[in-house]
């Protein structure tokens, strides 16, 4: 193997794997470096996302939903089950499974692109004579040099540890021990009503777990528009989530039976609580630890993210960073995009990324989802803008699948009708997101979505008519 190549990206999460595809789809001579080891002391490329982030979540929240259907839907059908159990091992192989598939399914696509794969740490360490980046790949001890014209940083994100709760791995977990538990924890305490507080909330509780939910947040979901959170809130509260925001949360203490938990709660309260098991969710940190950043001067911020413009270029010449190590939403489709954009700028093309039209999406039950504007950012803007909204309870299709909660809402400017944003809680918001954010990317008005035919019966007919209804002309309510 030559070590000089065009191209080196560093990570091969959804971040760094599809940009080195990219690169290498459009000639470029790349290698991509990743460390990622599972538990089985494999390596596996497709990082936090396939790993331990949105396949496994959404694996488990399938079966767990599943699982819930049974007891709680199933009765409306006419359809009585006794004796339903729940199998964890099965579960979790089922998972362990599909994550194993599509991570190698990633080694494939690299593999097919011919692109270089080095497992190991990767990290700067200057430049060559001929003004290259020179790279530093360690696996177990012993160390290889690369070099590349240009470098992408890929190498993402670690989840943020509390000095008050500190991780360890058994009691008080991150994601991927909660992902990994092989038994139901009777009651499992969780730090952090965000969206991994939430998944990982529900799937438990699904199972039979009491959840409490600890937020330090005066308000929930204060990212989601605010009729959208509080439905959120309302569903989620009624299926069993104990969630309570403006929580401090003061002590832990661990012992063998369990996590004792000291915390005030908004109005002052001190609570002592023991689970079995604690979650802390309490968001990401950008990952350069080891990336020999200041060895070549690459500015990181005062949060630790990797300094990049708009189009991903860091402070030095041909050094980018994409994905959850740079500013912006920690999203899987996000990083891709980014990698999409900086490959085609290595090529000369010109690649970007709308930031103003990224779908977001908790895949709760009801499921969340919006992109564009919220009305509380609209209002705070003093944007003059008309309204649509429309219920999953007058959706006949809702009825048919027994999933009525939740509405969509359309947000258009008053003056040119153009859509600003579009917010979903309900069945398949997850689906229904994709014509927005299509609108949202052809800059389409509200009319030009009343004015498309959508099948009937089907789920998207509430969009339709949320926007029929920003020129108050809904038909069915
Ligand atoms: P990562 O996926 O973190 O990949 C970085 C890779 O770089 C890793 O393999 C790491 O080992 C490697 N690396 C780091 N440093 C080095 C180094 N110096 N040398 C070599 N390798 C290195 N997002 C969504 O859009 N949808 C979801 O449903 C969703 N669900 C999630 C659920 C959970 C529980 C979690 C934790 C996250 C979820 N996310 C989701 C977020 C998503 O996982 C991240 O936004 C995404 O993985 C970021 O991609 P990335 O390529 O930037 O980084
Ligand atoms: P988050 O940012 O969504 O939520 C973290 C929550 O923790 C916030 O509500 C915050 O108020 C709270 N918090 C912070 N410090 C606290 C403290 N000391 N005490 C109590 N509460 C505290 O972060 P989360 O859930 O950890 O997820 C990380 C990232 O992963 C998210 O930013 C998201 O982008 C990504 N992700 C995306 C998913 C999706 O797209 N469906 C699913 C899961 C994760």
């Amino acid at each position: 193997m030559s070590n000089s190549f065009d191209v080196i990206v560093i990570g091969g999460g959804p971040g760094g794997y599809v940009a080195a595809i990219r690169c290498a789809q459009l000639g470029l001579n790349t290698a991509c470096i990743d460390e990622w080891q599972n538990d089985d002391g494999k390596p596996a490329l497709g990082g936090t996302c396939l790993n331990v982030g949105c396949i496994p979540s959404k694996a488990l929240l399938e079966s767990s939903e599943n699982f819930e259907r049974i007891a709680h839907t199933f009765p409306a059908h006419g359809i009585s089950v006794s004796g339903a159990s729940i199998d964890i091992a099965a579960m979790q192989a089922r998972k362990g499974k599909i994550v194993k598939t599509l991570t190698g399914g990633i080694e494939m696509l690299l593999k097919k692109n011919k692109v270089t794969r080095l497992h190991g740490h990767g990290r700067f360490v200057g430049n060559s004579d001929e003004g290259n980046w020179c790279v530093e790949v360690e696996t177990e001890g012993k160390s290889e040099f690369l070099e590349a014209r240009h470098v992408i940083v890929a190498t993402g994100s670690a989840p943020r540890t509390l000095a008050v709760a500190p991780f360890d791995g058994e009691r008080i977990v991150d994601n991927a021990g909660a992902l990994s538990f092989q038994d139901v924890p009777a009651k499992l305490g969780i730090i952090g009503a965000g969206v991994i507080g939430l998944e990982l909330g529900s799937v438990w509780r699904r199972l039979g777990a009491e959840v409490t939910v600890l937020d330090a947040g005066a308000a929930f979901l204060p990212a989601a528009d605010e009729q959208v959170a509080a439905e959120a809130l309302k569903q989620l509260t009624r299926q069993g989530l104990k969630i309570h925001t403006g929580v401090t949360i003061s002590a832990t203490k661990t012992s063998k039976k369990g996590v004792a938990l000291e915390y005030a709660t908004k109005d002052g309260t001190q609570v002592k609580e023991t689970f079995d098991r604690l979650l802390v969710a309490a968001g990401r940190t950008p990952h350069t630890a080891g990336l020999g950043a200041d060895r070549v001067g690459l500015k990181i911020d005062a949060r630790g993210y990797i300094e990049a413009d708009q189009h991903c270029r860091t402070n030095l010449p041909n050094v980018w960073a994409v994905g959850d190590v740079v500013r912006g939403a920690m999203l899987a489709h996000k990083a891709s995009e980014e990698g999409v954009m900086v490959a085609e700028r290595i090529a000369g093309q010109a690649g970007h990324v709308n930031y103003e039209a990224i779908p977001y999406v908790i895949y709760t039950a009801p499921e969340i989802a919006w992109v564009g504007k919220t009305e509380q950012e609209l209002k705070q803007a003093g944007v003059a803008y008309n309204k649509g909204q429309f219920p999953f309870a007058a959706n006949g299709r809702a009825h048919a699948m027994e999933e009525t909660a939740g509405f969509v809402k359309f947000l258009a400017d008053a003056q040119t009708d153009r859509l600003l944003g579009v917010h979903i809680v309900g069945p398949h918001a997850s689906e229904l997101i994709a014509e927005a954010v299509v609108a949202l990317e052809f800059h389409a008005a509200a009319e030009d979505i009343a004015r498309i035919v959508h099948a009937h019966p089907s789920l998207a007919e509430s969009m339709h008519e949320a926007a029929l209804g920003v020129a108050k002309r809904t038909i069915h309510i």
